[in-house]
Formats: C-alpha cells, sequence, structure tokens
C-alpha cells in the first residue's frame, strides 16, 4: 500500500486525474485550468451539464484530458456515479477539490431555517459526502489529495456574506481536521483553502463604489487571484504535499491574519 511517500512519487505523479466541483465558472473553472496545465486529467463537475461541458470544452477541445460531468454536491448518488465514471475514463481518482457552494446575503435575523439549510447542505454536507465517497475510495487505494474551498468567512464571521455561509464555510474547515486525521494514515491529506475576497463573477458583479469600498480594507489593495488559487490547488495535491494535512490555507490580502 502507497502512503504517499518520495518512493512512490512516480508513480503517483504519473496517475493524477482530478475531480473538480463546481468547475463550470468562477474558482473553479480557474483551478481545473491550471491542474490541467500542470499535467493531470481533469473531471469537470457541475449542478448542470452544459455548463460543464462548455467549460471542458474551452479548456480542452480535443477533450482528451478532461471529462465533463453531472455532479450535484446535494446527491450522494452523483458522486458515487461520478466516480464511477472518471475510473473508466480518466483512470484512478488522486486528486479531488471540493469547490461548489452558494452564498446568500440575508441578514441574520431573517434568515428561515430553510434557507439555512439549503446553505449548509450545499456547502457543508457536500464536503461530508465527497470525504465519505471520493475520500474513502482513495483512503482504500492507499493514495489522495483532497483541497476544500472554505473562506475568510469561515473565520472572521464574514462581512458581506451570510451567516448560514459563513457557518458552513467555518464547519468545512473543521471537516479537514477531521478527515485529515482519519485519512492521514492512508496516504490521502486533506486541506482547506480559506481566500479572501478574489476576482471572480461575484466580486465582478459589484458596483464601483462597493468595489472601491472592499478594495480600500484590504491591506494589499487588491483582489486575489484565480489561478494562484488554482497553482496552490496543484501545490496541495502533488505527491510532494505529503507533510502538508490538516490545514487551512489563508489567502485573504491581509485581511485576516493569525
Ligand atoms: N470568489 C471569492 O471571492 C471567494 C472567496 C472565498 C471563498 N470562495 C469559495 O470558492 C468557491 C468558488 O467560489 P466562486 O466565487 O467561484 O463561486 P461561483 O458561484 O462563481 O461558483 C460556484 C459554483 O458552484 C456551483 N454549485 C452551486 N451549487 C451546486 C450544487 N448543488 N452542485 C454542484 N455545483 C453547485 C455553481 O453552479 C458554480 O458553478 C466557493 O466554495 C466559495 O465559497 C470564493
Amino acid at each position: 500500500m502507497s502512503n504517499g511517500t518520495t518512493s512512490e512519487t512516480p508513480k503517483a505523479a504519473k496517475a493524477s486525474v482530478a475531480l473538480v466541483t463546481g468547475a463550470a465558472q468562477g474558482l473553479g473553472f480557474a483551478i481545473a485550468s491550471r491542474l490541467l496545465a500542470a499535467g493531470f486529467k481533469v473531471a469537470l463537475t457541475g449542478r448542470e451539464l452544459e455548463g460543464v461541458e462548455a467549460a471542458a470544452a474551452a479548456l480542452d477541445p480535443d477533450g482528451e484530458n478532461t471529462l465533463a460531468l453531472k455532479l450535484d454536491v446535494t446527491v450522494r448518488q452523483d458522486f458515487v456515479t461520478a466516480l464511477a465514471a472518471v475510473e473508466a475514463r480518466l483512470g484512478t481518482l488522486t486528486a479531488v477539490v471540493n469547490n461548489a457552494a452558494v452564498t446568500r446575503m440575508t441578514p441574520v435575523l431573517e434568515i428561515t431555517e430553510a434557507e439555512f439549510n439549503e446553505v449548509v447542505t450545499t456547502n457543508l454536507t457536500s464536503v461530508l459526502t465527497s470525504c465519505q465517497v471520493l475520500g474513502k475510495h482513495m483512503a482504500d487505494r492507499g493514495y489522495g489529495r483532497i483541497v476544500n474551498l472554505a473562506s475568510l468567512a469561515g473565520q472572521n464571521g464574514g462581512t458581506a456574506t451570510g451567516a448560514h455561509y459563513a457557518a458552513s464555510k467555518g464547519g468545512i474547515i473543521t471537516l479537514t481536521k477531521i478527515f485529515a486525521k482519519e485519512f492521514g494514515p492512508c496516504g490521502v491529506t486533506v486541506n482547506a483553502i480559506a481566500p479572501g475576497p478574489t476576482d471572480s463573477p461575484l466580486v465582478r458583479g459589484m458596483s464601483e463604489e462597493k468595489t472601491q469600498q472592499v478594495l480600500a480594507n484590504i491591506p494589499v489593495r487588491q483582489f486575489g487571484s484565480p489561478d494562484f488559487l488554482g497553482d496552490l490547488v496543484v501545490l496541495l495535491t502533488s505527491p510532494e504535499a505529503a507533510f502538508a494535512t490538516g490545514a487551512t490555507w489563508d489567502v485573504n490580502g491581509g485581511l485576516y491574519m493569525r
């Protein structure tokens, strides 16, 4: 059984197949793009097939190194089905990026139980399911890399986002530690990335006034780069990252220091 040590590196590197959730746009798309550039075969998955098919075609017109799959992260069976499709068409799964999420801005006293549960189910329960299905599969094989997209909101309680979103992201940081302990002995590392405001459709959708307000509060006076986050995912999913696990990697322009 491989334990992700250097002696296994060439084999693991050759077999690099990654699955990214919510990959049709935004950070998921950028992460898929950087993984592909780094030599991974990449399954781009999303709630609707059309979006990820277009994303995969844009990144890999020949379709040799990508696979587009419908995977609604709130549906356990979708993970099971996706795993089988990935292994049949791309090879042994070695990396999973749990990126899919929804954001709501509702003030905390107005959040209904139904809305709270919807956000937590999409953002947090999905990470539990993914680790149980895909993580366990990689652990049984003896090698794997999992990266969960948390958020600065999960560390500071959030500013522009809702309480349900922030709570779900805080939960991801904790689940990351729990699965890192669970899978550590099996060669599977589990890390979280906690971005601050990053250049993405969401951030670009803000008014000019709001954009300037947000920038004025970021010590480095710029938004984060999706490609840099993609490169961080590449680093954390490399065989050499065997000793980095259970950590939350802050990429927030200095908004939150600890
Ligand atoms: N953009 C930022 O500034 C920022 C900051 C901190 C954390 N993040 C995190 O990074 C990740 C990506 O953010 P983004 O800005 O690209 O967001 P986005 O809204 O552009 O992308 C999220 C993706 O998740 C997908 N998705 C939503 N529900 C789904 C479901 N049930 N099943 C499958 N896919 C589903 C959406 O369709 C979309 O493609 C999220 O986890 C987000 O919380 C983003």
